[in-house]
């Protein structure tokens, strides 16, 4: 493995934020990061391009409600950019409840632009999030045989 620059950079700011956007453009190798953290943290990890996560989403305030005690891993989050409304409620809840740090991990290849709209509109300029941008991805790029 590739020692990455980005799991301190990550690891980081899940120390300090509710929330942590990882965005990158495709294989450069957000899963592998995120699944490393996960297997660190106890995480649950979600891949929403897996029909059978997303179906456990479907009630994503219900389902995500009781994982307030453990980091939940969302990949492919441009395929449901609608959670961004639920989880913005979770966190809130989580931190009127003392759980300020280290809930959510949101991995996405769609257009920066994109999420990050999503994310503003989310976090309405508060400092819950952090967004990792993808010069962190591209800086460390590997090529692919
Ligand atoms: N640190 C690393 N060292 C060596 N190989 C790696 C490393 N990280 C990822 N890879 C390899 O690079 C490929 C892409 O990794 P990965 O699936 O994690 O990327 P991704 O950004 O999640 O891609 P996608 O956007 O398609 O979901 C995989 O074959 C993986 O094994
Ligand atoms: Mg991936």
């Amino acid at each position: 493995m590739v020692p990455r620059r980005a799991l301190q950079t990550v690891r980081d700011a899940l120390d300090r934020q509710a929330a942590v956007a990882l965005l990158g453009p495709r294989q450069v190798g957000k899963t592998t990061l995120a699944l490393e953290i996960a297997g660190q943290s106890q995480a649950l990890y979600l891949d929403l391009e897996a029909r059978e996560d997303r179906a456990k989403l479907s009630d994503a305030s219900l389902f995500l409600r009781s994982y307030e005690d453990r980091l939940v891993i969302l990949d492919e989050i441009h395929r449901a950019p609608e959670l961004f409304q639920t989880l913005r409620g979770l966190i809130d809840q989580g931190r009127r409840r003392g759980r300020r740090h280290g809930r959510f991990l949101i991995l996405g290849s769609a257009s920066i632009d994109l999420l990050r709209q999503s994310g503003e509109s989310l976090a309405g300029g508060s400092p819950m999030w952090r967004w990792v941008h993808s010069m962190y991805w591209k800086s460390s790029r590997m090529k692919r045989p």
